[in-house]
């Protein structure tokens, strides 16, 4: 059986209420519709995005999709679109899947293309559990709705592709689901059991649940990384972002943040792809006297290109001077802020060495860095 599935991202997410529609909000470090696509694309012959071309091909980069269509004013439209795009592929059965739900649990795709050899139609649904009730619009409760035999629909619904092509093509508008098209014309739709987990993002609120879900589904990698520089008189002193006035700077190629390098070399270390040294060589002009900000950002966009992110950096400069505490929670911020991360992911700290070695007799600074990183397996 040759399977298709249509994943429709085409709303504007009023009810989620950011600048941007919810399917492309970041969750466990991916864009929502991301994690769809990647949750479909192993079982499916056929996937076919609906919605603004441009956004879905930068967070769909390197997924095997057919070019996005347009999609219209209501989803039903939207399928509909995707359904006349999917036609001249002749798929025999079609999943159709709300870009914003990012978790199909495993085992779904196949339970629901198995039951559509008995049945035009199949959709995962979870049973009511809580108690149900009719209020007015004051809140007043007017009655206890019997809640036996409901169900809670989910996507992906599954269907023979042509029964759901020819209803689309007569349907009146009004639909908010694909079985019930197939419902209204009496045709047989069968419920396969869905999962708590599979939840639409609605509401923002709706995020902390995702992130929940999808988190555990990212491996975390450590990496360290360790830098020293010299002191050198007549250079301003850049430690972890931030200028910080001392009687001399560090010196090096670039601006010398022996804190931002040394970060740096532990999310590359992490995500195994060598060291700032590879990435930015000290031998091109390029990177003399370079603010250290742009080697610390090339290192976070790397992280968020493997479909990853950043679970928390953890830095320590090794000097006796300058004193490191009263800048911390500044450069905190600033490392946060260069990586596009939330301050709380992110320490600075520092330590002496009882005026022993290299730093403790002022020669020099010292840094270690250690950060997690959560990968796709
Ligand atoms: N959808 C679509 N085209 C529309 C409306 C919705 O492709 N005209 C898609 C959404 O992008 C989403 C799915 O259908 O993946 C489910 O719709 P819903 O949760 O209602 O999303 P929005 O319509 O974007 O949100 P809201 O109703 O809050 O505006
Ligand atoms: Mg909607």
């Amino acid at each position: 059986m040759r399977v298709a599935a249509l994943l429709v991202a085409a709303g504007t997410g009023e009810r989620f209420r950011a600048g941007q529609p919810k399917q492309y909000v970041s969750i466990a470090g991916r864009p929502c519709v991301r994690w769809a696509a990647e949750a479909l694309a192993g079982h499916v012959d056929l996937l076919q995005p609906v919605g603004d071309a441009e956004r879905l091909g930068e967070a769909l980069a390197g997924l095997d999709h057919l070019p996005a269509v347009p999609g219209g004013a209501a989803r039903q439209d939207s399928v509909r679109a995707g359904l006349e795009a999917l036609a001249v592929h002749a798929p025999d059965a079609v999943l159709i899947h709300d870009a914003a739900r990012p978790f199909i649990p495993p085992g779904t795709v196949s339970a629901l293309v198995e039951a559509l050899s008995a049945l035009p139609g199949a959709i995962p649904a979870v049973p009511v559990a809580d108690t149900l009730k009719r209020a007015s619009s004051d809140g007043r409760i007017e009655a206890t709705v019997p809640r036996d035999g409901l169900w809670r629909a989910q996507t992906p619904q599954a269907f023979r592709f042509a029964t759901l092509l020819d209803l689309h093509r007569a349907a009146a508008p009004g639909a908010t689901d694909d079985a019930a098209l197939l419902e209204d014309a009496g045709l047989p739709v069968s419920i396969v059991l869905g999962d708590e987990r599979n939840v639409k993002l609605t509401y923002k609120e709706d995020l902390v649940r995702l992130e929940s879900v999808l988190l555990p589904m990212l491996l975390p990698r450590v990496g360290s990384g360790f830098d020293v520089h010299a002191f050198e008189a007549g250079r301003a002193l850049v430690l972890c972002g931030i200028t910080v006035p001392h009687e001399r700077g560090l010196a090096g190629h670039s601006d010398a943040d022996v804190g931002v390098h040394a970060l740096c070399d532990a999310i590359y270390g992490a995500l195994a792809e060598g060291d700032i040294g590879r990435h930015f060589p000290p031998s091109e002009a390029a990177w003399k006297d370079a603010d250290s900000a742009r080697f610390l950002r090339h290192a976070a966009e790397r992280v968020r290109a493997r479909g990853g992110m950043l679970a928390n950096a953890d830095v320590t400069l090794i000097c006796e001077r300058p004193k490191i505490g009263p800048h911390a929670a500044a450069m905190q911020a600033r490392l946060a802020e260069i990586m596009g991360v939330e301050p709380g992911r992110v320490s600075v700290k520092a330590t002496t060495t009882e005026r022993l070695g290299f730093t403790g007799r002022g020669e020099g600074i010292a840094a270690q860095a250690t950060a997690t990183v959560l990968l796709p397996p």
